[in-house]
């Protein structure tokens, strides 16, 4: 199933948290990590506790929850806390590479073995480019074998932060080359990988239009869905990582197109050459499509 808006929630703000469902988000990230405030750590450990307990399945949202980074010296009292909760998935920030989404896995089969939660349900996304060094590992995810890799995605503020760099963006406003260069890398990654590539958030909430464009052109690289930091961007997100009625009727005749000539490797429609590559493309289409139906 293609995941395309994940919502950042606040762990510690009750308020946002109970605005939360009515968002539509494909997927509710509870945040415990830099959104929350130090001192009010345990308190939104408790509370994402209390949200996960409350929302048992069917949910109308997938909730994942970001954890501190694993080198924080607070991430395993956050799985803890949250694994009797049967999220549907963790999310690393500031991952350095596959060893650490292995050392989550490790603790993710103990804590599952423990509250009766079946082993391997639990899925992770890394923030894979939130440190200088993460970034050289992208790559890498593709090689090691890690059956609870739903995905990718990248940060840039805190990459900016890292470098000591005053700003992550260029003279025309877009992404400066460092940033533009780990986003294309970790597109590439996720998909050698096989899992979703999703892009960043768009920092300004309230331009939806300027959202609407970027998370068009992000689908149209490859990007199958997008980070979002407030609820007025889901839909947005939802619509522009939803295929078009023209593109799911194209891929219908595609896919049709082929099953006509099951040992063929190419065929026309409408005058026009289709080879493997299209019919895979068009199975992805309908793929994304029905996880919009
Ligand atoms: N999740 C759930 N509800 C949210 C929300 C979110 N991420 N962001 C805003 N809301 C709620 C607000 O509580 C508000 O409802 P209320 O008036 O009943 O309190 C409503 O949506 C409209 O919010 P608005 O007034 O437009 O924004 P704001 O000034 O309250 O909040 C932010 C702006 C950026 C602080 C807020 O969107 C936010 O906290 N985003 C998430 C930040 C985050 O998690 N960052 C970590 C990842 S980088
Ligand atoms: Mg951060």
């Amino acid at each position: 199933m293609t995941l395309r808006s994940w919502l950042f929630v606040p762990g510690d703000s009750e308020r946002k948290l109970g605005k939360a469902d009515a968002s539509g988000a494909d997927v509710l990230i509870l945040d415990l990590e830099d959104s929350v405030a130090a001192k009010a750590k345990p308190a939104a450990r408790a509370l994402v506790a209390g949200f996960l307990d409350a929302h048992s399945r069917p949910r109308p949202s997938q909730l994942w929850v970001r954890i501190n980074p694993l080198d924080s010296g607070l991430a395993l009292e956050d799985l803890i806390a949250i694994v009797p909760g049967r999220p549907d998935g963790v999310m690393i920030p500031k991952a350095g590479g596959p060893a650490d989404v292995e050392r989550l896995s490790h603790y993710l089969d103990a804590l599952e073995a423990q509250h009766g939660v079946k082993a391997g349900a639990i899925r992770i996304v890394p923030v894979a480019t939130e440190t200088p060094a993460a970034p050289f590992q992208l790559g890498d995810y593709a090689k090691a074998t890690l059956p609870r890799l739903a995905g990718l995605t990248w940060g840039a503020e805190d990459l900016a932060t890292a470098l000591g760099a005053s700003t992550n963006l260029d003279e025309t406003g877009r992404w400066a080359l460092t940033f533009r260069m780990v986003r294309s890398l970790t597109l590439l990654g996720a998909r050698a990988a096989r899992v979703q590539a999703i892009d960043t958030l768009y920092v300004d909430f309230r331009d939806e239009e300027g959202l609407r464009t970027s998370c068009q052109a992000a689908r149209a690289e490859g990007f199958t869905g997008r980070l979002a930091i407030h609820p007025a961007q889901v839909a947005v997100i939802n619509a522009a990582f939803r295929p078009s009625a023209d593109e799911i009727d194209f891929a219908r005749q595609v896919v049709a197109a082929f099953d006509a000539h099951p040992s063929a490797g190419t065929v026309s429609l409408d005058g026009r050459m289709l080879d493997i590559p299209h019919l895979k493309q068009a199975r992805q289409v309908l793929a994304a499509a029905g996880s919009s139906a």
